[in-house]
Order: C-alpha cells, then sequence, then structure tokens
C-alpha cells in the first residue's frame, strides 16, 4: 500500500488514523493464514500449533508492557477494548458503586460507551474537562473522585491533539482520595511511540490495538492487572480466560505481537525520525499560512511524536481534505472515526477552540516511511489550495475576529 502510495506520488499523512503492515508482520502472518489455521480451542495436534502461537504472542506482549501473559486478554481492537474496559468493570463492580469518571477528550470509543452506560442507568457519569493544550489536570480528576467511583479512564495520548497525560500523577493523585479506585487508559496511540510500562504508569487496564503499530486490523488487547473485577461482555465460548469469548484469529494475533516487537526494538529511530518531521511542519505551517495555528500541546515533550494538529481560519477542514487528496495526500481532520461528519472536533471544542475556527481543523500523523520531500510537498501545496478556498468564501477576511486571537501563531 505504501509502496503504491509512493508510485502514484501519493503521500500518507494519518498513520494516527492506521498505519500500513510491516513486511515482516506480513511475512510473520503468512503461515497462520495458509497452515496453521485450526481452531486454537480444539484438542488434535494442529490445534496445538496455533494455541502455542497465541500463548508465545501473549508472553511476548505481556514482557513488552511489563504484564503478567495472564493478564493480557486478546480482542479485535481498541473499541472492543474501551469498551469491555467500561462495561466489564462497572458490571463487575456494582456493590462498590456506579460511578465512571473520564475526560471530554477520549475517542469517542469510551465517550459513547459511557454515555450508553449512563443512559441504561448502569453509571453516573462525570466528564473532566481538558485544558486548553488538550490534557487533563491530575487534580482535577482527584476532585471529582468519590466513595462509590468504581473507575476512571482517562487516554495516555490523545489522537487527535497528540496531547500526552500524566496518567501517573493522575492515577496517585486519584487513589490518595480513594484507594479502591480502579485506573484504565486508552494507550492505543502511545503504545508504540511511547513504549508503555504498565506498572510505571499506575494503571489497572489497557486499551491498546495492533493496527495502529504496523500491525493488522483486527486485534487488539485489553491489559487487565490480576485482580480486577471484570464480567466478560461476549459470552459464549470460555476463550481469554472467559473474559472474552470468540474463536482467535491466530494471524493476526502473532501480527500483533511481531510488529509491538518491532516498534520496540527500532523506537528510537522512528521516534527521532518523526520528530524531525513534525518539529518542520508545526514551525513552518503558520509562517506559510495566514490565519493559522497548531493545536494541542506546544512542548514537544508532551506530544506524541509525529502528530501535528491545526486550525486555519475560512476554510472547512473537510473541504481541504478533499483538495489534499486530489493533490495526493491523505490526511485528516480530526479525527479519522468522525470524518465525514460536518460537527467540528469535540476535543478542540473541549480545549476551548471556537466552534467557527475548529471547523478548519486538519491532522497530519508521520510514520516511518515519510520523507523531507513530504513534508516540502505538502508546504508547497496547502498554501494554494487554502489560498483558492478562501477566494470561494464568502465571507473570508484578511482580518481574524478577536476571539480566534488566542489559537493563531500568523
Ligand atoms: C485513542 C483511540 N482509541 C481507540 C481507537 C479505536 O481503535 P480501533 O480502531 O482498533 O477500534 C482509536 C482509533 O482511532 C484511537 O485513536
Amino acid at each position: 500500500m505504501e509502496t503504491e502510495h509512493k508510485n502514484n506520488k501519493r503521500v500518507y499523512l494519518d498513520h494516527a488514523a492506521t498505519t500500513p503492515p510491516d513486511p515482516r508482520v506480513v511475512e510473520a502472518m503468512l503461515p497462520y493464514l495458509n497452515t496453521h489455521w485450526a481452531n486454537p480451542s480444539s484438542i488434535y495436534v494442529e490445534a496445538q500449533t496455533t494455541r502455542r502461537a497465541i500463548d508465545q504472542a501473549r508472553q511476548s506482549i505481556a514482557n513488552l508492557i511489563g504484564a503478567n501473559t495472564s493478564e493480557v486478554v486478546f480482542t479485535a481492537g481498541g473499541s472492543e477494548s474501551d469498551s469491555l474496559a467500561l462495561r466489564g468493570v462497572l458490571a463487575a463492580s456494582k456493590r462498590r458503586g456506579n460511578h465512571l469518571i473520564t475526560s471530554a477528550a477520549e475517542h469517542h470509543a469510551v465517550l459513547d460507551t459511557a454515555e450508553q452506560l449512563e443512559i441504561d442507568g448502569d453509571a453516573d457519569v462525570t466528564i473532566i474537562t481538558i485544558n486548553s493544550q488538550g490534557q487533563v489536570d491530575p487534580n482535577e480528576v482527584a476532585a471529582s473522585v468519590r466513595e462509590d467511583t468504581v473507575l476512571i479512564s482517562v487516554m495516555h495520548a490523545n489522537n487527535e491533539v497528540g496531547a500526552i497525560n500524566n496518567i501517573d500523577a493522575i492515577a496517585h493523585a486519584a487513589r490518595e482520595k480513594n484507594p479502591h479506585v480502579l485506573i484504565h487508559t486508552d494507550a492505543v496511540q502511545s503504545v508504540a511511540h511511547l513504549g508503555v510500562n504498565v506498572d510505571e504508569l499506575g494503571i489497572d487496564l489497557m486499551t491498546f490495538t495492533s493496527h495502529k503499530v504496523y500491525g493488522p486490523r483486527g486485534a487488539g488487547a485489553l491489559y487487565v492487572r490480576s485482580g480486577t473485577p471484570l464480567a466478560p461482555q461476549a459470552l459464549g465460548g470460555g476463550q481469554e480466560e472467559r473474559r472474552r469469548a470468540g474463536t482467535e484469529d491466530t494471524a493476526a494475533i502473532v501480527g500483533f505481537a511481531v510488529a509491538l516487537n518491532i516498534a520496540s526494538h527500532e523506537r528510537e529511530t522512528n521516534l527521532a525520525h518523526e520528530r524531525t518531521l513534525q518539529r518542520r511542519l508545526i514551525e513552518e505551517l503558520p509562517k506559510r499560512i495566514s490565519l493559522s495555528g497548531i493545536t494541542g500541546p506546544t512542548s514537544l515533550d508532551d506530544r506524541l511524536p509525529g502528530n501535528v494538529s491545526a486550525v486555519i481560519g475560512f476554510v472547512e477542514g473537510e473541504s481541504i481534505l478533499l483538495a489534499l487528496d486530489l493533490a495526493g495526500f491523505a490526511a485528516s481532520s480530526g479525527s479519522a472515526c468522525t470524518t465525514g461528519s460536518v460537527e467540528p472536533s469535540h476535543v478542540l471544542t473541549a480545549m476551548g477552540v471556537p466552534e467557527d475556527l475548529a471547523r478548519g481543523s486538519l491532522r497530519f500523523s508521520f510514520g516511518h516511511s515519510n520523507t523531507d520531500e513530504d513534508v516540502n510537498r505538502l508546504l508547497n501545496e496547502l498554501p494554494s489550495i487554502v489560498e483558492r478556498l478562501r477566494e470561494l468564501s464568502p465571507i473570508a477576511t484578511t482580518e481574524a475576529p478577536a476571539h480566534w486571537q488566542p489559537w493563531l501563531q500568523s
């Protein structure tokens, strides 16, 4: 796919939406698609091979995140893991309470699950605000913790603006108020980039997924600390120690483990490369486009490597994306999961970005195969696209309204 992009002179700048599978991952998966396809729960000898492959993948992933093997539950992806964490813990903790705390910046897999739990009367939900850079304040979380708080779910790194949260500080502050509270983090975007360790983060549950780390789509995991109450949400078979029923996708699980392993070994090189491209675009974009600004953390230390999010005044993000697509670029406006919707990003509006400016949001996310040349091309094309769109707009002026000022750098 990536090679195809290159040959067609297409530039893929949407690695936060999904990543191309690493050829080494595909190679490792093939035997489990072609030959070793037996149901791992069966008792015959063919099944022992697939069972062993899953056990090894679980062991490898557990080692990489500092967990025990029995604490890794395979799922079909990040959304399922988020849903299992919230629903599973609340359903198993009814005697302790039903208070759930989460943040306004979460992925919809968490926010919509929390909302549905509340509608169904299964949770009393508190949504914590975020600051203007997209981060959660540990003290705000602690201030919301009650005696009946069962679970706190705060993402490790935000998929739209790249803001990294201090999960350890959040967990610490919350437990000072109520030592029984359980902490879940969605580490879908951070697991490859930052190299997470469950003890260092101080969490009880963690969501991560294969297709954001150059693995295949269709495999994910939920880390569940030993002793954490969790009611299964998919019932039937006894797979995953009765925590998630369903015949395992051996090939996808093997690919997931190989992808995470590669990410771990090549982290430093990839990080440095993505930081270089990211820094250049963050510095240059506002210089080349009037009435624009970078959103998210100002310090790169607080920002996911590879993420560049921006707002551009007097243009619709979706219109820019269509024009960029025609010019050969694949990018995103806010979250890919909400592409097609005309609502401004819930993350940007929670940060305080005015709605009329948030409509002009863009997200670029770099990956291994991007080059300096990709950034050059983007910086050459984007200003003229914006200019063309503004010429068509009846409301565009050269002056920014006063309420945009704090968000613009040009
Ligand atoms: C932060 C975050 N959580 C959850 C998900 C959902 O993961 P999946 O696509 O594997 O279901 C995504 C995907 O965009 C994400 O970015």
